[in-house]
């Protein structure tokens, strides 16, 4: 049994359309508890910071765009196996590719607009909760 914490970034695409709670309730639903949570209108210097890792990539600027288009919910999300489980409740990246009964495949409106991210590995949750959260706004 391993207990882990992930983070996860309900995106601007699903805060528009008032699908927090939706998206919560599939996280809570399957097993994993919501131990942080505000919600933020990012700077662009954030979100770019944020997603550095990617600054090569062609789709950076626009994703930094889209970021930064309304609010985000940054979370804390504790749970067995958390970082692969909310990998699975997500689904994959692109919604055309995601499996029935993900946040993706319900919610998301492109591979972009894709509702939430979540941390790829236990290493980068670490920085990603970090980067949003102090200890002491994480009670688990
Ligand atoms: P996320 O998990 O937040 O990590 C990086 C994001 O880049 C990803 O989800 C997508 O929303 C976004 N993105 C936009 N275009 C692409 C693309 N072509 N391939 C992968 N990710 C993309």
């Amino acid at each position: 049994m391993t207990l882990e914490n992930t983070l996860s970034i309900i995106k601007p695409d699903a805060t528009r359309r008032n699908l927090t709670g939706a998206i919560n309730a599939k996280f809570e639903e399957q097993g994993l508890r919501i131990i942080a949570q505000k919600r933020l209108q990012l700077t662009r210097t954030q979100a770019e910071k944020f997603y550095e890792v990617h600054k090569e990539r062609p789709f950076y600027g626009e994703l930094v765009d889209f970021m930064i288009s309304g609010p985000v919910v940054a979370q804390v999300l504790s749970g067995e196996n958390a970082v692969l489980k909310n990998r699975e409740i997500m689904g994959e990246t692109n919604p055309a590719n995601a499996a029935d009964g993900t946040i993706r495949k319900e919610f998301a409106e492109s591979i972009e607009a894709n509702s939430v991210h979540g941390s790829d590995s236990l290493e980068n949750a670490v920085n990603e909760i970090n980067y949003f959260f102090s200890g002491i706004e994480i009670v688990g």
